[in-house]
C-alpha cells in the first residue's frame, strides 16, 4: 500500500504543467469507437485504472485495440452489431462509468454477459440503470443491496435480449442528474428505431450527446430535455479521432494546491472547459478566488483551454443546485478549499457524494477535522468552518481508498503545520497517476512511501 508523505510548502507553487486527460470522455471514446465501423483513433487517451477498465472490457467483447504509440490507440470498431460474447466475466474495477454506460450497450445484445467490480464498485446502486434499462425490454439482474430494499448492485447480469426482439423506446424522468443514467439509455436508445426522450432535474455533464451528435446521431435538447431521434438515426455510426482534453476534475487539485499556497501562480494547458463540467471554476471565482478558464479551441464537440489559478484570500459561500451538479466530482476539493476561507461555508444538494467510490460527505468531514477544521455531515451535503490563517494541524488520515479523498488530503496537507501522511493512496491512479509528480514539478514536497 502506498502513503503520501506531504511537507508544507514553505515556498510559491510556480508553473506549467498538463492535466491527464479527461476521464469520463476517455470511456466515451473508447466505448463509441468500439461500435463506430473502421479504425477510430484515441489520442492521448486518459489510462489510468477506471479508462484501462473500459479498454479491457472492449477487447473482451471482441474488439482489436492497438496501441499505435505511447499517445495514440486505435480501436478497430466493428459496427453496433459487432461484439462478441465475452467467455468471462468483464471485470470493472473500480469504474462505476465503465459499468453503468456498458451496461447500456450489453442490454441490447443477443449474448448474455455478467459485470463486475471492485468491493466499493459493488457496493453501489444499479437500480438507476436497471430499472429503465428494464423498461425498455432489456434483462438485467443484480445482487439485492444489503444496504437499501429494493436495490440491486453488482455483479449484473444482462441479457441476452432473444431475437426477434429489439429494445423499445423509452421516455424517461430521471429522478437524479446523472451522466451515467442519461448515458446508459443515449447508448442502449441507439439499438432501437423508437425515439429514447430523458429528462433529468438539472443538466449533467454531456459529453455523451456531443460525441454521439458530432458523429451524426440526431440528437436534440430543450432545457433538461434530450431526445435521440432512432427514427432518423443512420444504425451507423462513422469511425473517428479524438484528442481528449485534460481533465479539469483532475486539474481542480492543482488549481486549490495554488489557490492555497502563498504567493503561487500555476496554469494548467489543455483542459477541458465543457460548461456542464466547469462548476469548479464557477464555484471557487464565488468564494473570490484568482482563476480563470479561457477556451481555446475544441475536440469532437468539446471546448479546451487553459487553467490558471493563483493565490487568493478566499470568502465562505453557499453551494448548491445546478453548481454541485456541475462540479459533483469537485465538491472534496472545494470542501478544502473551504477550510481557508473566510467564514461558513455550506454545501447542499450533494446527496449523490453518498454514493460514489466512497461516501464522501462523511469521508470529508473526517479529513477536515484531523486536519483540525470543523467540519459537519448534513444529509445532502456537509458545512465547513473556516480557518483562513493559522496553519492547520498537521494529521494522519485514511483516504478510504477513494482518489479524489486522497487528493483533496493531501492539498490541505500543504498548508498544514507540519509534515502529514496521507494513507492508502494507491487509488489516486484511477484518475492522476502523476498527482505527487505534477505537484512536485511545481515545487511541492510530496512523498510516496511504501507502508
Ligand atoms: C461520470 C458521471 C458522474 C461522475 C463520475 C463520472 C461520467 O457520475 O461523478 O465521476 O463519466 O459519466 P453520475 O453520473 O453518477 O453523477
Amino acid at each position: 500500500m502506498t502513503d503520501l508523505l506531504v511537507i508544507p510548502s514553505k515556498s510559491p507553487l510556480r508553473g506549467v504543467v498538463p492535466a491527464p486527460s479527461d476521464k469520463s470522455i476517455t470511456h466515451r471514446a473508447l466505448l463509441l469507437a468500439a461500435l463506430a465501423e473502421g479504425e477510430s483513433a484515441v489520442v492521448a487517451p486518459h489510462m489510468g485504472d477506471d479508462n484501462r477498465s473500459t479498454l479491457a472490457a472492449i477487447a473482451a467483447l471482441g474488439i482489436r485495440v492497438e496501441a499505435a504509440s505511447e499517445r495514440e490507440v486505435r480501436i478497430e470498431g466493428r459496427g453496433l452489431e459487432g461484439l462478441r460474447a465475452p467467455v468471462a466475466a468483464i471485470d470493472c474495477g473500480n469504474s462505476g462509468t465503465t459499468m453503468r454506460l456498458l451496461a447500456g450497450i450489453l442490454a441490447a445484445q443477443r449474448f448474455a454477459s455478467t459485470l463486475i467490480g471492485d468491493a466499493s464498485l459493488s457496493s453501489r446502486p444499479m437500480s438507476r440503470i436497471a430499472n429503465p434499462l428494464r423498461q425498455r425490454g432489456a434483462r438485467i439482474e443484480g445482487r439485492p443491496s444489503p444496504k437499501k430494499a429494493g436495490e440491486i448492485t453488482a455483479p449484473l447480469v444482462i441479457g441476452p435480449l432473444p431475437a426477434p426482439h429489439v429494445l423499445s423506446g423509452i421516455s424517461f424522468d430521471s429522478p437524479i442528474a446523472s451522466a451515467q443514467v442519461k448515458s446508459a439509455l443515449l447508448l442502449s436508445g441507439l439499438y432501437t428505431e423508437q425515439p429514447t426522450t430523458l429528462s433529468e432535474p438539472l443538466v449533467s455533464r454531456d459529453h455523451t450527446e456531443r460525441m454521439l451528435e458530432a458523429l451524426g446521431v440526431p440528437i436534440s435538447r430543450i432545457g433538461s430535455v434530450l431526445r435521440l431521434d432512432a427514427g432518423a438515426f443512420s444504425g451507423r455510426l462513422p469511425s473517428f479521432r479524438i484528442e481528449v482534453p485534460g481533465d479539469l476534475s483532475a486539474a481542480a487539485f492543482v488549481a486549490a494546491a495554488a489557490m492555497l499556497v502563498e504567493g503561487s501562480e500555476v496554469g494548467i494547458r489543455g483542459v477541458g472547459a465543457n460548461p456542464t463540467r466547469s462548476g469548479f471554476v464557477d464555484a471557487v471565482r464565488a468564494m473570490g478566488a484568482r482563476v480563470e478558464l479561457g477556451p481555446e479551441g475544441e475536440q469532437l464537440g468539446e471546448p479546451v483551454g487553459t487553467l490558471r489559478a493563483a493565490s487568493s484570500r478566499l470568502a465562505a459561500t453557499t453551494l448548491g443546485g445546478e453548481l454541485v451538479v456541475r462540479a459533483i466530482d469537485e465538491v472534496p476539493i472545494l470542501s478544502a478549499l473551504a477550510a481557508r476561507a473566510a467564514g461558513t461555508t455550506t454545501f447542499t444538494d450533494a446527496s449523490e457524494l453518498r454514493v460514489k467510490e466512497s461516501d464522501r460527505i462523511a469521508a470529508m468531514v473526517r479529513v477536515l477535522r484531523a486536519f483540525g477544521v470543523g467540519a459537519e455531515e448534513r444529509k445532502d451535503g456537509l458545512v465547513v468552518e473556516g480557518r483562513p490563517d493559522a496553519p492547520l494541524s498537521a494529521a494522519e488520515v485514511d483516504s478510504e481508498g477513494d482518489h479524489r479523498i486522497a487528493m483533496s488530503a493531501a492539498v490541505l496537507a500543504l498548508v498544514a503545520g507540519g509534515p502529514s501522511r496521507i494513507r492508502n493512496v494507491d487509488a489516486i491512479a484511477t484518475s492522476f497517476p502523476r498527482f505527487a509528480g505534477t505537484l512536485r514539478a511545481l515545487g511541492a514536497d510530496v512523498r510516496a512511501v511504501t507502508s
